[in-house]
């Protein structure tokens, strides 16, 4: 074979009290995709920070072309080749598209001033070539997620990257957005680039990918073509045993009802639904990604201001005008980008579990320790949490046990109603039969679930009862024991080919 664009050998990374990478190797292969494969916490993230010059490690080395080199920071690393469109982004908000794409490495005229209309033109060549639906004068932060890809994107080929890294590319990205990121890294694939390429999406590594990486606990498990394996022999290695990836929910008889919704509308985003949640019962919110579920939640949730409708929670007409009025009222929402408004990432994990249940870990009007390690270990017990102390900030945890600080966050608060937004996302496969087998004990001992998730295997194995969305209205509603796969992709779709 070919000598490898890069090679790492050896690579060792420690934090305090954890080693994130045990000496582990990769190596990536010219117009080839390589998926990088591991559960939560497995080092990932870290080895892609130290391939593009973000991290430094403790020791091994790493080749390009079969020579050695040493980033001494992220421009060095791109100045040699390679870039990364990152778990969090790294692009800057307040810039354009334009100087997004070409920061550090910008045109510049005679006098070495920044050669503006070359710029922009430039970027403006390469959004073109990817069918970008913005300009380069746009500023970054008046895009959404998948159109930041698509600047990261214009940014490798405007270095003219030869190794691509995607950090969990697809987590926030509708089905549309997916494919046509397929799309561009067939096309850098072409081009004879090297792409690593992070998901926990099975169903994605095997299509896109050509050979496969697996970490454990920081360690290379093993490597090779995708071609010689199952995805079987992928969660295993992964996990080191078997797993469901879906935790079927035990049946239970549901109580009184909670939560009433009655012909419930918003100005552009969603109208007349109306829906009932009892005690017990996990509803599922089934649609494609824009349906309004997520919207709805929000609005349910007092982010937003319905125009019309009206809620009854526990029989009472309540006016939700803000997310404290929610949460005075039972009802709290854990949404789906989390990141963003979940936790403090500055604020250690005990305290971030805590933070919305100050009361039970309070003695008259003092904030106890004890009983806030006691919640927070918990809650992160049941969670699959994965971090070296509770004491660490939520900031160093890996992305996928960032998600569950905040889902154990809000459960602790111990609500009435609890709406999930994607509550899986990021959560590796065998955490995820943890996270699924909590929220089916908490509905057994009462708790109402509002479930928002697009992968069908969650929705039919977790719900009692399933709400198709359908371009912001009720497409259908289904009782458990009729669900089928087909039924919700047509109900959702509309399209009676689509299953
Ligand atoms: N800045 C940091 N300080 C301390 N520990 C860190 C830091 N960054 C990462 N870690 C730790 O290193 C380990 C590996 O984390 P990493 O983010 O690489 O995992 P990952 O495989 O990307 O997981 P995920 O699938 O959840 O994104 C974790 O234990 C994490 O808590
Ligand atoms: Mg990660």
């Amino acid at each position: 074979m070919n000598e490898p664009v890069l090679r790492m050998r050896g690579i060792t990374k420690a934090f305090p009290g954890v080693r994130a990478l045990d000496a582990v190797d990769l190596v990536l292969h010219a117009g080839r995709v390589t998926a990088l494969i591991g559960e939560n916490g497995a080092g990932k993230s870290t080895l892609v920070k130290i391939m593009t010059g973000l991290f430094r490690p403790d020791g091994g080395e790493i080749l390009i072309d079969g020579g050695p080199v040493v980033f001494r920071d992220a421009a060095a690393a791109e100045s040699l080749g390679i870039t990364a469109i990152h778990q969090e982004t790294v692009l800057f908000d307040e810039l354009t598209v334009a100087e997004n794409v070409y920061l550090g490495h910008a045109p510049r005229t005679r006098l070495g001033l920044v050669d503006w209309g070359a710029m922009n033109r430039g970027a403006d060549a390469l959004l073109r070539s990817l069918d970008a639906p913005f300009g380069p004068r746009t500023r970054l932060k008046d895009l959404s997620i998948g159109q930041r890809h698509l600047v990261a994107v214009a940014r490798a080929l405007s270095i003219e990257a030869r190794v691509v890294v995607m950090d969990e590319p697809t987590a926030a990205l509708s089905q549309k957005e997916t494919e046509e990121l397929f799309d561009i890294v067939e096309r850098l694939k072409a081009e004879g680039r090297a792409i690593l390429f992070i998901s926990h999406k099975f169903e994605e590594v095997f299509r896109i990918a050509d050979d496969y990486a697996v970490f454990r606990d920081g360690r290379s498990v093993g490597a090779g073509r995708l071609r010689d394996v199952d995805q079987a022999e992928i969660v295993r290695l992964m996990v080191g045993r078997p797993v469901d990836d879906v935790f079927p929910k035990a049946p239970v008889t549901p109580g009184e009802v909670v939560l009433e919704v009655l012909d419930y509308a918003h100005p552009t985003e969603f109208d007349g639904i109306s829906l009932a949640l009892r005690r017990g019962e996990i509803l599922g919110l089934y649609g494609l990604v824009g349906a309004g579920r997520s919207e709805f939640c929000q609005s349910l949730f007092g982010l937003t201001r319905p125009s019309r409708g009206r809620v009854r929670i526990e029989g009472r007409e309540t006016a939700i005008g803000s997310p404290g009025d929610a949460i005075a009222a039972g009802l709290v929402y854990v949404p789906e980008e989390r990141g963003r408004h979940g936790a403090v990432l500055a604020m250690p994990v005990f305290e971030n579990m805590t933070l919305a249940s100050l009361g039970a870990v309070s003695r008259k009007g003092f904030l106890k320790s004890a009983l806030e390690f006691g919640l927070a270990r918990r809650y992160g017990e049941r969670l699959d949490l994965r971090a070296a102390s509770l004491s660490q900030p939520v900031g160093t945890l890996s992305g996928g046990n960032q998600q569950k600080v905040v889902i154990g966050k809000w459960l602790a608060t111990r609500p009435r109603i609890i709406v999930l937004d994607e509550p899986t996302k990021g959560i590796d496969i065998g955490s995820k039969a943890a996270v699924h087998a909590f929220i089916g004990e908490l509905a057994a001992q009462g708790l109402a679930v509002v479930m928002v998730s697009s992968e069908l295997p969650e929705i039919l194995g977790m719900s009692d009862r399933v709400a198709v969305f359908r371009e912001g209205r009720l497409g259908g509603t289904f009782e458990r024991a009729g669900l089928s796969a087909e039924a919700l992709v047509r109900a959702a779709t509309g399209n009676l080919e689509a299953a």
